[in-house]
């Protein structure tokens, strides 16, 4: 068993956590300020979203030097002062490492595209023009086509998955491999526990000279060509071969964002050199609301507790005796899951209840700031307070479908992403404790604090704080899972190891509900209620949940 085995990750999006030097752009010191807090809570790993040295068009996933930390967050030595109190702390550091593609203000690119000799032209991914067009039809995941133009020769072309300012590595070039990997042992050196590697599954791209058949618009983003190819696991390997030879124990935890559990289990197979575990963007559940109208990801959702549970079970089979799954709410990437899912959260039991049922089932829960204190995202007042691509085509779009504007605002509030790159709230001044200064993203919140939370017992973040100590028993931790058959609104499933058991069981309902229990001599751990309870029959009131424990 490795450290990570037992990881409980905190996710920390650093520009949002805390700023100490009052820029209004949190900061690592504003991090070490908080790793007490992060202990006590419970975590035992810290997520950081890219802290290297970036023009930030993407918020660090552009990367201009891998070797340094960008002067808006801090430099080495506040670096090295977060790994090492960290380390004193018990706390691992994994950092986020962009695999995929640079910036285009990395030296690499910058010289391929001003030296005709230049030894990193094969650093990249290039093709000429094709009948004075882009070589192909492929669509970008941030819009538009995955090609722009060499700006030093017009005919030829670059290639990028993501905005046309992050470049494409072509991972074919075994130079490419070693050095990203020169990257890692870098950091590794100085004390980092691992990396989440982003965006690997897109590292190989199909023979370029070929269309997509998808006719949905005129560059359409189409995974057949570029993601989870079987060349990724060739260039991974090498790679990570690399790594684990200079540091057995580093954890490698793979993005995969489209990744189903057959392709978990692909990349998580032990000794294959890919990853330790990979996390993905859609086990939650969710059900899209079906209005054509609306493009997907802006689409309200709600939680379907029969999804929830067939997709934890298939997961769980396929990866049982593979890895661990990653239990996930949210990341930066998508809204906050208060607000994305049509569920009374105004009542904290339903927070608490979401919480429990993901997390005590076998896995790695990675839990995003805020989260553990009940945060919702921001509310933006206008429309045009949304500046990124993906929400400026939402607005297009909908105009031109005669949507009115309030409409537009409210899909945007809660669905967008930029809504879950809040200030973190440790009080109720004015900036909610994360600067003196306007935070550089910044709209209505919630009144939820730490401060506050932190002298209510009955608060969401002690129930976290609780569940988090729990999760660390046996049987939460490296227990076999099995779900129970029950009532169709009730999720409840059994964590058994040779010593003892745990049982969890969910009410997903707004009506009481009761359940018979298995044999056992159970005694209640933690629970979101008062629960009712004897040899045989357990009640739970609307939203009850708790979680048990007997010896096996
Ligand atoms: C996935 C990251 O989570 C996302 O924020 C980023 O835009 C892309 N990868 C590109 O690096």
């Amino acid at each position: 068993m490795s450290w990570y085995d037992k990881a409980i990750i905190y996710q920390i999006y650093p520009k949002s956590f805390q700023d100490t030097n009052n820029d209004g752009i949190g900061d690592l010191q504003g991090i070490i300020k908080h790793l007490d807090y992060i202990k006590d809570m419970g975590f035992n790993t810290i997520w950081l979203n890219p802290i290297f040295v970036s023009p930030q068009v993407d918020n660090g996933y552009d990367v201009s030097n891998y070797f340094a930390i960008d002067p808006i967050l801090g430099d080495t030595n506040d670096f090295s002062e977060m790994i090492e109190k960290a380390h004193r702390l018990g706390l691992h550091i994994i950092l986020d490492l962009p695999i995929n593609h640079t910036s285009d203000q990395h030296p690499w690119f910058r010289d391929a595209i001003s030296n005709s000799n230049s030894i990193f032209k094969d650093y990249y991914i290039w093709h000429d023009q094709v009948d004075g067009h882009e070589p192909n039809n492929w669509g970008s995941f941030f819009g538009g086509s995955v090609w722009e133009k060499n700006p030093n020769d017009s005919k030829e072309y670059y290639f990028h998955l993501f905005d046309k300012r992050m470049p494409d590595l072509n991972w074919k070039n075994p130079e490419v491999q070693k050095s990203v990997a020169d990257i890692a042992k870098f950091w590794l050196e100085k004390g980092v526990d691992g990396f989440r590697l982003d965006a690997f599954i897109h590292i190989a791209k199909a023979n370029l000279e070929q269309n997509s058949l998808l006719t949905d618009q005129k560059f359409p983003i189409d995974d057949t060509f570029y993601a989870k190819l079987p060349a990724v696991k060739d260039y991974m390997s090498g790679f990570v071969k690399e790594i684990k030879a200079f540091k057995p124990d580093a954890f490698l935890f793979g993005e995969a964002a489209s990744a189903k559990a057959r392709d978990a289990a692909e990349y998580t197979r032990p000794n294959e050199n890919v990853c330790d575990v990979v996390v993905n963007s859609d086990n939650f559940g969710e059900e899209y609301e079906t209005d054509p109208d609306i493009p997907k990801f802006f689409q309200s959702r709600k939680l379907s507790l029969d999804t929830l549970k067939q997709t934890y079970v298939t997961w769980e089979s396929v990866l049982e005796k593979v890895s661990l799954p990653t239990l996930t709410w949210g990341n930066h990437d998508i809204s906050r899951v208060l607000d994305r899912l049509n569920l009374p959260v105004e009542n904290d039991k339903v927070t608490e209840l979401l919480a429990m049922m993901l997390f005590l089932q076998r896995g790695i829960p990675v839990i995003y700031y805020g989260e553990e204190i009940g945060m919702h995202g921001l509310k933006y007042k206008n429309i045009s307070d949304f500046d990124d691509q993906r929400a400026l085509d939402l607005i297009n779009n909908l105009r031109s479908k005669s949507f009115d504007d309030q409409k537009i605002l409210q899909l945007l509030n809660n669905q967008d992403e930029m809504t879950a790159r809040g200030p973190m709230q440790w009080d109720t001044s004015q900036y909610r404790g994360f600067s003196k200064k306007r935070p550089w993203n910044w709209a209505q919140t919630d009144t939820t604090s730490v401060n506050q939370e932190i002298k209510d017992p009955n608060s969401v973040m002690m129930f976290y704080r609780e569940l988090l100590r729990v999760k660390k028993h046996e049987c939460f931790t490296s227990g076999t899972y099995r779900l129970l058959i029950t009532d169709p609104k009730i999720y409840a499933y059994l964590r058994r190891t040779d010593h003892n058991q745990g049982l969890v069981v969910i009410n997903f309902s707004d009506q009481s509900k009761t359940f018979e229990l298995p044999k056992g001599d159970w005694s209640d751990n933690l629970s979101n209620e008062k629960i009712q309870m004897n040899d045989k029959i357990l009640k739970l009131g609307p939203w009850g949940c708790c979680a048990l424990e007997s010896k096996s």
